[in-house]
């Protein structure tokens, strides 16, 4: 890479690139990302082999401790993670407080900041012990978070973690009250989830990871800095796109237009609408994590009885943009939040809740890369440059002369 800033300063330039699609803002040891070639890695271990072979705790260590833990390491990792399930009382009312029908994503995004109120112990930027703690506690209070704000818009009662249980199928226990004597965990859903937490578990500078380091370089807490990185997740042309795929695929159906006359109205940008699901600022290849999803969204829907007309429609439509020049030149694939939704929706989850799926599993991606930046001897408070367009210098206006 070339380091410009200060040759730029000296010259009285600044670089023009909107949305900072070519602009690295500073170097990370975490993942990589090839985009034409749809490789992705953290720490340098494939996506595909740490599906198949790990767990989403043991990533969460890798992605944040750098190294795959010894069986000792996870152990206690978890043993952690199982300790600071618990929210405090106070907290669990924040969530009678929301209106019942508001969107999950702000109830977590505003219950994480206000950790930094409720555990001011561990606020520290520098000491390692503080930054282990609000780590556990972060990864640990997340999944009890967003099923709190889950059931409070069901408007049922919340259901407290049993720390018996490993993260993920806790997860699902505070969700929805498995296991109990009439529900047991589904083994083929806990791997689904355990496999989507996976793959959404880091993705280097996308718009949230981006926010989170922004927000850090002012050395903001790590609470402070997740929860401005969970607002951004929260747009459509983000995290948000995982339950807009659903909602595209539920309008499509209800229509009489069938997948062709919807991919015409696509190509024709007729009211801006888009192809959910699809298209990468980086990968202009078939994104990895698409590919993986896409088989368990088979092995799902079979066994959990999801529903298949609507992955076929998903299919339909791939198949449709996959052999359309408009798609073709533009490199546009199936990202990973193409099949996604129909998973969850098998699973049982409401729509509005994809978008908060998607922080859970991101979580210890934000952990890692906030870790790096403060730890980071390179990392100076970001302050982008503007190119300025407004008024030249003009005097003020007494109000009854305008
Ligand atoms: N459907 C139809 N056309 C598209 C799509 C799409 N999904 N995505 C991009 N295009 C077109 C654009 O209209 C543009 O066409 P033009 O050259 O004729 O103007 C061209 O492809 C380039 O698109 P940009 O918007 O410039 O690409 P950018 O890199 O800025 O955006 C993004 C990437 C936001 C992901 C975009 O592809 C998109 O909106 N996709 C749909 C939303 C989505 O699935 N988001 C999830 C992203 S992945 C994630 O967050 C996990």
């Amino acid at each position: 890479g070339l380091r410009i800033g200060n040759l730029l300063k000296e010259t009285g330039q600044v670089t023009y690139d909107p949305g900072f699609a070519n602009t690295a803002s500073l170097s990370s040891a975490i993942t990589y990302i090839d985009g034409d070639e749809g490789i992705l890695r953290y720490r340098g271990y494939d996506i595909a082999e740490l599906t198949e072979k790990s767990t989403f705790v043991e990533v969460s260590y890798l992605l944040i401790y750098g190294e795959l833990p010894t069986p000792q390491q996870l152990a206690e990792f978890d043993g952690r993670l199982r300790e600071h399930t618990l929210l405090h009382e106070d907290m669990r009312r924040f969530f009678q407080a929301f209106p019942y029908d508001a969107h999950p994503m702000p109830m977590v995004s505003s219950a994480i900041a206000a950790m930094s109120t409720f555990y001011q112990d561990s606020l520290s930027i520098t000491d390692e012990a503080q930054i282990d703690i609000s780590t556990a506690r972060l990864l640990a209070k997340m999944p009890t978070i967003a099923a709190f704000a889950h059931r409070h818009a069901e408007g049922v009662p919340v259901v407290f973690p049993d720390n018996n249980l490993g993260l993920v199928e806790n997860f699902l226990r505070v969700n929805f009250g498995f296991p109990s004597e009439k529900y047991e965990v589904d083994p083929l859903a806990l791997k689904a989830l355990d496999q989507l937490f996976i793959l959404h578990a880091d993705h280097e500078q996308n718009c949230s990871t981006s926010t989170v380091r922004l927000v850090g370089s002012s050395q903001a807490n790590m609470y402070q800095s997740i929860s401005a990185g969970i607002h951004a997740l929260a747009g459509p042309l983000h995290g948000g796109a995982n339950s807009a795929v659903l909602e595209m695929l539920e309008e499509i159906q209800a229509s009489d237009d069938g997948p062709k006359k919807f991919m015409e109205r696509v190509k024709n940008k007729e009211d801006g609408v888009r192809l959910m699901g699809f298209g990468h600022r980086v990968y202009k290849n078939y994104d990895p994590r698409a590919t993986i999803i896409k088989k368990t969204a088979d092995e799902v829907l079979e066994k959990l009885g999801g529903n298949d007309e609507m992955l076929q429609l998903a299919k339909d439509l791939e198949e449709i943009a996959l052999a359309d020049d408009y798609f073709v030149e533009r490199k546009l694939y199936p990202n990973v939040d193409f099949y996604t939704g129909l998973i969850y929706k098998a699973l049982g989850f409401p729509t509005n809740m994809f978008t908060v799926l998607f922080a859970v599993g991101r979580l210890p991606g934000w952990i890692a890369q906030w870790r790096e930046g403060v730890k980071d001897a390179e990392t100076r408070i970001g302050r982008p440059r503007q190119i300025y367009t407004g008024a030249p210098q003009r005097l003020y206006t007494p109000a009854e002369d305008r």
